[in-house]
């Protein structure tokens, strides 16, 4: 592979040495899941930088890494008949376009790229007889008992349902859930926590006496036996293997596009637009995908184009952005969160990952901290994946010299009370400390709307006693608001100084929050700050029970009954309700809205959107998204958030955000509207009054 052109060559040798040492060992920590040594796209950025200087300079000795299959990794014991290679990246439209055009109109397959470890497995008559990871490429190692004992790997059967000979070749991989449960159950044990799934698997696989057990999963991506050497399309193969109840990439990948994305094609712009659909979903899949393979379906014509030394000529491997960096924690915060939970968020070096800049990350418990020996100065390991909040998912290398691990304080930062240190997490018990939290949850955008309630007034109003529980805040006063004393953390001139809250906010807020009465019950019901509810489960609480007399009467089996409630969430939703019984009393005194919007309107198949399953994208004019979805709603219909065929509608608003939900849209032939055509169904169907 030639390196880009902004890659900058090293000038001194001794340099140059140094990187080779540098990726060879973090080569050896990759494959064996020890530890993390470089980030991927520093990783690259590396490798490139020495393929470049190999250009200038053909007797500087790059000892392999950048033709090795896997540089660094120890070769196993056992040798594989054909090697197990790698892919050549690339990162460009215009070279996907480009190796799209070079196939001459072969046809093309696109799959999720798997950021697990390869293996390769073989079956005797129908049973798994051995599975051998990759190794360096030419021999790996026998994993077959780790394989193979319970509770086994998900989509890799040990028996088949036939006798079939022969091999498979694919992924293991840890979903996001068993990532957590990997790390939770190695940190438990007292060892470093693993930096992302890859590592987890590589670290967990190898290790024959590990008295607990990892789950993990399979995604095959090759197939060769006797029975199929008469089908030269990939697909088709896959297809057998599938029979077999082996998963596949392209099983996975076509489950998880919207139906009727095609993941093969001769088109470019077909092969780009499964590309970008892998890409766009990545954050939801829920199983680790750094890229998106793309390679010829037919067999013949791969073999026709052969390989070279490390990769295949008929595939490449678009890669997306890394979704772990390496910073350093410059300090950690400790907060209450609205259930009384401590919270450590890491304040960290600036970091980009995946396009955005990361600066705090959650931790996970006080517990983890210790035994990872966190300390300001340690480097970290932070994950973005997805939309959820970046995390902390391990700490790189040795503490460096002079790093004291950090030491929790032993009382909560807004009460100083001891914390209720009797699990692994730590509680407050003292309710005003949840209380801020759960006052700004409350007032937040999508719940009441409250504009200027944040987290120094919630703190100002608790700690002036003017408010003790959710209720408390209808019946303030903007006199009593105004004249409450709170401190001003804000980055300004004044930043330290006590002040008032002052006429002028204290009647803003007043304003805010009896406008806040008026909003739909689904949002007064998500204020309750209850366990497992957040903005959906509001709205489904409250368009299954109607009233919010019907939910308070609702018992734990009326609430398993809700389609998405589960037992264990029914009981949780029914205690927090049974616990916010007095709030919710003073609530309802208070005047809010207590029953779903609607309730005279015309029956449901009347509604203009009755029966639809509608997706909203971009800006809707006058409206924010969950004030889109609940219009949506008031209409008669079924909000989803992306764009599948069941699709009925997709209400297009303006900006660039609308764009890839709409070319999906018009892929999957399903019907637009324009926002302004919603807006005005909207204020038609609710009587003149905008919602
Ligand atoms: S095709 C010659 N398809 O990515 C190898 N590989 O970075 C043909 N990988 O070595 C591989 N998902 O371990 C292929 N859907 C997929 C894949 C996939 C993950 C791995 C594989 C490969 C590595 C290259």
């Amino acid at each position: 592979m030639r390196p880009p052109n902004t890659v900058t060559p090293f000038a001194e040798r001794s340099e140059f040495d140094q990187a080779v040492d540098h990726v060879r060992t973090a080569g050896a920590a990759y494959h064996d899941g020890t530890g993390l040594v470089l980030a991927d796209g520093e990783y690259d950025q590396l490798v490139a930088r020495i393929a470049a200087t190999e250009q200038l300079h053909p007797d500087w000795n790059g000892r392999g890494v950048t033709t090795d299959i896997a540089p660094g990794a120890a070769a196993g014991a056992v040798r594989h008949t054909t090697p197990m290679l790698s892919l050549d990246k690339i990162t460009t439209k215009a070279e996907v376009a480009q190796f799209v055009e070079s196939l001459n109109g072969s046809t093309v397959v696109v799959e999720a790229k798997f950021d697990g470890m390869a293996c390769h497995l073989d079956y005797a008559e129908g049973r798994l007889v051995r599975a051998v990871t990759r190794g360096d490429g030419t021999a790996g190692e026998d994993i077959t008992h780790q394989v193979t004992r319970e509770p086994g790997i998900a989509g890799l059967p040990r028996t088949l349902p036939h006798p079939w000979t022969g091999s498979v070749r694919g992924e293991i991989y840890m979903t996001a859930v068993d990532f957590e449960q990997a790390n939770t159950a190695r940190t438990a044990s007292g060892k470093p926590a693993f930096a992302n799934p890859r590592g987890a698997v590589a670290g967990s696989i190898r290790k024959v006496g590990r008295r607990y057990t990892v789950p993990m999963s399979f995604a095959a991506y090759a197939i060769t036996g006797d029975e199929l050497q008469p089908i030269d399309s990939h697909l088709e193969r896959m297809g057998y293997a599938r029979l077999l109840g082996i998963t596949t990439a392209t099983m996975l990948t076509m489950g998880a596009l919207p139906a009727g994305t095609l993941i093969h094609g001769t088109r470019i712009e077909d092969v780009q637009l499964a590309i970008d659909a892998v890409g766009e979903l990545r954050p939801q899949l829920g199983y680790p995908v750094d890229g998106a393979v793309i390679k010829v379906d037919s067999r013949r014509v791969r073999t026709g184009m052969g390989s070279h030394s490390s990769a295949p000529r008929w595939a490449k491997a678009f890669k997306f952005p890394p979704d772990t960096a390496f910073s350093t924690l410059h300090d950690i915060e400790v907060s209450v969160g609205r259930t009384g939970r401590a919270g450590f968020t890491a304040i960290i070096e600036p970091v980009p990952v995946n396009g955005t800049t990361i600066r705090r990350a959650s931790l996970h418990n006080v517990a983890w901290i210790e035994q990872q020996g966190l300390g300001v100065g340690s480097r970290v390991a932070v994950m973005r994946a997805g939309d959820v909040i970046p995390r902390i998912t391990a700490v790189v290398g040795e503490r460096p010299d002079g790093v004291a691990p950090w030491q929790p304080p032993m009382t909560c930062p807004q009460c100083d009370q001891p914390w209720d240190r009797g699990g692994q997490l730590w509680r407050c018990v003292t309710p005003a400390c949840s209380l801020v939290s759960l006052l700004t949850y409350a007032a937040s955008r999508d719940v009441w709307d409250i504009d200027g309630l944040g987290e120094e007034i919630a703190a100002a109003l608790v700690a002036a006693e003017l408010v003790g529980d959710l209720a408390d805040l209808f019946v303030l006063t903007a006199q009593q608001i105004a004249v409450v004393p709170y401190f001003r953390a804000a980055r300004t001139s004044e930043a330290g100084a006590v002040r008032r809250i002052g006429m002028a906010t204290a009647q803003k807020l007043v304003a805010g929050i009896d406008a806040a009465k008026e909003k739909p019950l689904a949002r007064h019901i998500t204020a309750l700050g209850i366990r497992m509810t957040g903005r959906r489960m509001g709205r489904t609480l409250a368009s299954h029970f109607r009233t919010l007399e019907a939910l308070r009467a609702a018992t734990v089996d009326d609430l398993a009954g809700v389609d998405g409630i589960g037992p264990e969430k029914a009981r949780t939703i029914f205690e927090g309700l049974a616990e916010q019984s007095k709030v919710i009393g003073c609530l309802v005194a208070a005047g809010i809205t207590t029953t779903a919007e609607n309730l005279d309107a015309p029956a449901d198949a009347s509604r203009p959107l009755a029966g639809k399953t509608v997706v909203v994208t971009g800006a809707v004019p006058g409206m924010n998204r969950t004030e889109a979805q609940e219009a949506a709603e008031r209409l008669g219909a079924t909000v989803s958030g992306s764009v599948s065929a069941k699709t009925d509608i997709l209400i297009v608003g303006t900006g660039t955000s609308a764009r890839s939900k709409l070319a999906k849209a018009e892929q999957l032939n399903v019907t637009t509207m324009a926002a302004e055509t919603f807006v005005g169904m909207s204020r038609d169907f609710s009587g003149g009054t905008p919602s």
